[in-house]
């Protein structure tokens, strides 16, 4: 097939999240002869630690176009990006565009894009936490709202968007691409001397991540929490790499120097799934962890009041602690004195969701009435092979 007559997909990914999640859906586009993908980074994350260590980890292609938004309010992030994008498409018009997660440049994306009538496929969509005041919820809401093709991880999502009035047909069961990243990378990242490298243990020490606004940005509530996390590190040894939002919260709290409290900068991928593949037990309030944690079987604890993930607690091993940080000492207690490891997560989470949604964006360009023309995808629900 020549280039003229391939079907042109732009992939969109900005912040940290969105890598893992979109590298198998690059890579399953990639070996389709009839479909050119080509990847935008807004650059919504920037510092080589939450973007450049990615692409070289994750054997992710060197971005096409490299928007450079950078950080600020939501509102002037989302519309750098709508901007951006929106003279980007004006010079070269794709036929598709795939956004992933719930980020702010996930939303921005999907609206230049439905405004300019090009079909719009979101991977991970129909996750709800039910809590409006997350920003990833609005974010989810919206894109979710507008997408044409809806790419889903678990059943609860297709219910989720079912209630919500979006067409079946629109709705893809395929399992979890972040999740086909783990399972490539497990092995190396064993390997890796992480674990060591950081003064731990094998199964000895509890790692935790920490970066939602609801807990990092009032210091009282920080400091609550870190208060706690003090009190569990005389049990068991933390390891925490420390977000840019929460080092500099802890920074203006003067420090955050704490015995058994082992503060990193954000990790590389490799050696953050080498420390999760290797812990007692994870605190986190991460989107992503709660999934990966529930994909190796590794007791998990999320401190918020909600999850819109709730497969993890159902099939998997993630408890809410809740809004209250007091109750996390016992829950880890809880933890210590059961098994090592829980079961390893629902049955689409095999490896294989990237194939999947190659796939059917294959059947949906080969159904396309003329370039850019919407066309709905074919009816499949449940995606299993
Ligand atoms: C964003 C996402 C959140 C996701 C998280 C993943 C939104 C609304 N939030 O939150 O859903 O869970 O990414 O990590 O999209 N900063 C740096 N270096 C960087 C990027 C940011 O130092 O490379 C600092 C800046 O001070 C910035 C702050 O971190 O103001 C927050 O960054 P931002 O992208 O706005 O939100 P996150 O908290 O990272
Ligand atoms: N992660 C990482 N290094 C770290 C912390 C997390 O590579 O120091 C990875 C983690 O394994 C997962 C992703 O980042 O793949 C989750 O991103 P994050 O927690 O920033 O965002 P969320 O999932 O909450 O949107």
């Amino acid at each position: 097939m020549s280039e003229r007559t391939k079907t042109v997909i732009c992939c969109v990914v900005g912040a940290r999240p969105n890598f893992m999640k979109m590298a198998p859906v690059i890579e399953g586009l990639k070996r389709r002869p009839s479909l050119r993908p080509y990847l935008v980074h807004t650059g919504q994350h920037y510092d080589s630690a939450l973007s450049h260590v990615f692409f070289e980890e994750l054997g992710l292609p060197r971005p096409d176009h490299d928007l450079g938004v950078g950080s600020g309010s939501h509102a002037r992030q989302t519309a750098a990006v709508m901007t951006a994008l929106d003279e980007l498409w004006d010079r070269e018009r794709p036929d598709l565009v795939v956004v992933a997660g719930d980020v702010n440049s996930t939303v921005a994306a999907a609206l230049v894009a439905a405004k300019r009538g090009i079909p719009t496929a979101h991977v991970e969509a129909g996750l709800r936490s039910r809590d409006r005041t997350m920003p990833e919820e609005l974010n989810r809401i919206v894109t979710d709202a507008i997408s044409d093709i809806l790419f889903v991880t678990s059943a609860d999502a297709v219910e989720n968007l079912r209630a919500e009035g979006i067409p079946a047909p629109k709705i893809h069961l395929v399992g979890n691409p972040m999740i086909d990243t783990l399972r490539r990378h497990v092995a190396a990242a064993r390997e890796r001397d992480t674990i060591a490298r950081v003064g731990a243990t094998r199964g000895g020490f509890a790692l935790m991540t920490l970066h939602r606004p609801s807990n990092v940005d009032d210091p009282a509530r920080l400091g609550r929490i870190m208060l706690r996390v003090e009190s569990i590190a005389r049990r068991i040894p933390v390891i925490f790499p420390v977000h840019p939002r929460t080092r500099a919260q802890l920074e203006s709290m003067g420090g955050g120097a704490m015995d058994g409290v082992r503060l990193e900068p954000p990790l590389g991928y490799l050696d953050f799934l080498g420390l999760l593949e290797g812990c007692r037990l994870v605190i986190t309030d991460s989107g992503g962890v709660q999934e990966e944690s529930t994909a190796l079987g590794v007791p998990c604890i999320t401190l918020r009041a909600n999850t819109e993930r709730p497969v993890t607690i159902h099939e998997g091993t993630n408890r809410l602690a809740g809004d209250d940080p007091d109750v996390l000492e016992g829950l880890v207690a809880e933890i210590l004195a059961g098994p090592e490891r829980g079961p390893t997560g629902p049955a689409l989470w095999d490896g294989r969701a990237g194939e999947r949604i190659a796939s059917v964006l294959d059947s949906w360009a080969a159904g396309r009435v003329a370039p850019g023309g919407l066309t709905s995808p074919e009816p499949v629900d449940i995606i299993k092979d």
